[in-house]
């Protein structure tokens, strides 16, 4: 059989998220850096993933910890100089490794000069860059109408010296630009443009489907839900109809599209932060001509069993068939760490993995979570993360039952120092440095140097899986067709990978017991395991012990 082309690069690799502040610290200061990363790149290298996404490194007041950008062309002191993003690029590239920065197009610092104009007066030639409306009532005190932040409260804060309200989607010091102003998108599209020119891959795009709201002002309606999740933004009894997934943002997607396309060698990539389900994010690539995907968060959210997965597969499958790419996300830096929801089960770990490596779409990997990091429980009140200091007035109790079902609100907990070695700081600043957060405590056991030494190690699991996955091409750009439910056990979830002649079977056993599966279809060989070395295959039948991922191949 003639080999079918393969799909470009974004839609075959793996991608491995860095929070700059807490990768690795080079200066002592207790904050990570980018040199700290380009420290790293060999270990990334070895490890096998391909892409990098750094989080915000621009200029920032740092409140919301770069996610408040008052300069987008600028490198916080505290991570570097664009010197140290040249060498990063420059090292990556030679590594054959590719880099993807993190882009914040929704909002800036109230401290970016563009909002200290705009606020200065109403007839300030700024002042229509930004969101400001009247208010309701006399003297206008009242906000322009019911909109919510994501966030929960309002999402309209008044001005007093110029008697007006701006709109800020996420925290007030994080207004919204007014992407209907041409002049606002002509900027915000040439920083786009000078980072592409800088040599970045690809953007990650932050809070995407909030940047068109609705033109008319009108108020959101009423939703019986309390709290938004990952795969519904609703919540605080309102539906966020006006606010989110606007027409216009969908467009603007393909505006952008156009822009990236303006690069090539390699051709760029634009994944969206969006949220909602897939049936309603798909829109935002449909056509292949807007964004080239967007994070599917419901995988955060599915019941850990070969059932739940298996609906989960055949959802992706069937809202972003090929030539749109899923993807696979089970961690980030606004979310409980993927251990947390797996009760820090090394085998389950491993197994949810092997689901991210091994089934279609772009796996992205949260830093630490290739070792099996975990949540540390830090106090409201000694939160650096600006949103918990706007929930400080909540008890703690409540903050870790809300934690424990999976809402985050002190975002501190996931983005704690990375644990390179059991050594003072995790080896991730030096020994009498104060890191800007605290080390997880299990950084003891819970280390790079630790589980390099043990093959049985969730990192070695990765190793293994990443390399299979780049060396078969049935599994980095494969077709997934799902194993009928009647050949297998319930705790079973099995699939194909095809690509030309190359095939590669991949059976999840979701489930502590061992048991013996017969495998449908030809003879073949086990490749590899979630367990250090796979049991051999005898006849038609494998043996699968707890929680094991086996993958078979010719
Ligand atoms: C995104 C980021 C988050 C940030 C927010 C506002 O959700 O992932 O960290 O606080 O947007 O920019």
């Amino acid at each position: 059989m003639q080999a079918p082309e393969l799909p470009p690069w974004w839609a075959r690799t793996t991608v491995y998220q860095i929070y700059p502040r807490s990768f690795l610290d080079t200066n002592g200061d207790g904050i990570g850096d980018l040199p700290g990363i380009v420290r790293k790149l060999d270990w990334l290298r070895d490890l096998g993933v391909e892409t990098l996404w750094i989080c915000p490194f621009y200029g920032s007041p740092q409140q919301d910890l770069g996610y408040d950008v008052s300069d987008y062309d600028a490198v916080a002191p505290e991570y570097g100089t664009r010197d140290d993003v040249r060498r990063l690029l420059d090292e990556a590239h030679a590594r054959g490794m590719r880099v993807v920065a993190d882009m914040v197009l929704n909002h800036t610092s109230n401290e970016h000069p563009w909002f200290r104009e705009s606020r200065s007066s109403r007839t300030n030639p700024k002042r229509n860059w930004y969101l400001w409306r009247p208010g309701r009532k006399p003297g206008g005190k009242a906000p322009p109408n019911n909109w919510r932040s994501l966030v929960g409260p309002r999402g309209w804060h008044w001005d007093e010296r110029t008697q007006e309200w701006y709109w800020a989607s996420f925290l007030p010091f994080q207004p919204d630009l007014d992407y209907r102003n041409p002049e606002v998108q002509e900027a915000m599209l040439g920083v786009v443009r000078r980072w592409f020119a800088f040599g970045f891959d690809g953007l990650r795009l932050d809070i995407f489907h909030a940047i068109f709201k609705d033109e008319r002002f009108e108020d959101n309606p009423f939703s019986t839900r309390l709290l938004p999740s990952e795969d519904d933004p609703d919540g605080f009894l309102q539906s966020y109809r006006r606010t989110l997934h606007h027409p216009e943002t969908i467009a603007f997607a393909r505006t952008l599209r156009r822009v990236a396309n303006e690069f090539q060698d390699p051709p760029r990539f634009l994944v969206g932060e969006v949220f909602g389900q897939p049936s309603a994010l798909r829109r935002y690539c449909e056509g292949g001509d807007g964004l080239h995907s967007v994070f599917l968060f419901k995988a955060m959210r599915a019941p850990f069993t070969a059932a739940g997965f298996r609906d989960l597969v055949l959802e992706f499958e069937r809202e972003m068939p090929a030539p749109l790419v899923p993807t696979w996300v089970f961690g980030n830096h606004d979310r409980s760490r993927r251990g947390e929801r797996l009760g820090y089960h090394p085998e389950r770990e491993k197994l949810s993995a092997a689901v991210q490596l091994t089934a279609r779409g772009i796996p992205f990997v949260y830093y630490g979570e290739e070792i099996g990091m975990r949540d540390l429980d830090v106090p409201l009140a000694t939160a650096k993360d600006p949103l918990a200091r706007m929930y400080r007035f909540l008890p703690d109790i409540v903050a870790r039952k809300l934690h424990a079902a999976g809402i985050l609100l002190n975002r501190d907990a996931c983005r704690t120092p990375m644990q390179w070695s059991s050594a003072p700081n995790a080896a991730f600043t030096d020994p009498g440095a104060a890191p800007w957060l605290p080390v997880h405590p299990a950084a003891e056991t819970v280390n790079v140097e630790a589980e390099e030494r043990d093959p049985a190690s969730i990192l070695h699991c990765y190793k293994r899986l990443l390399r299979l996955r780049k060396d078969r091409p049935a599994l980095h750009a494969g077709a997934l067709t799902l194993y009928p439910e009647h050949a297998l056990p319930p705790e079973v979830l099995a699939y194909r990978r095809t690509f030309g002649d190359d095939v590669v079977d991949v059976l999840l056993h979701f489930d502590d017991a061992t048991r013996r599966v017969r495998i449908p279809g030809d003879r073949c060989v086990a490749l590899a395991s979630t367990y250090p070395a796979p049991l051999p295959i005898r006849e038609d039948e494998a043996v699968l012990r707890p929680y094991e991922a086996l993958v078979l191949g010719r």
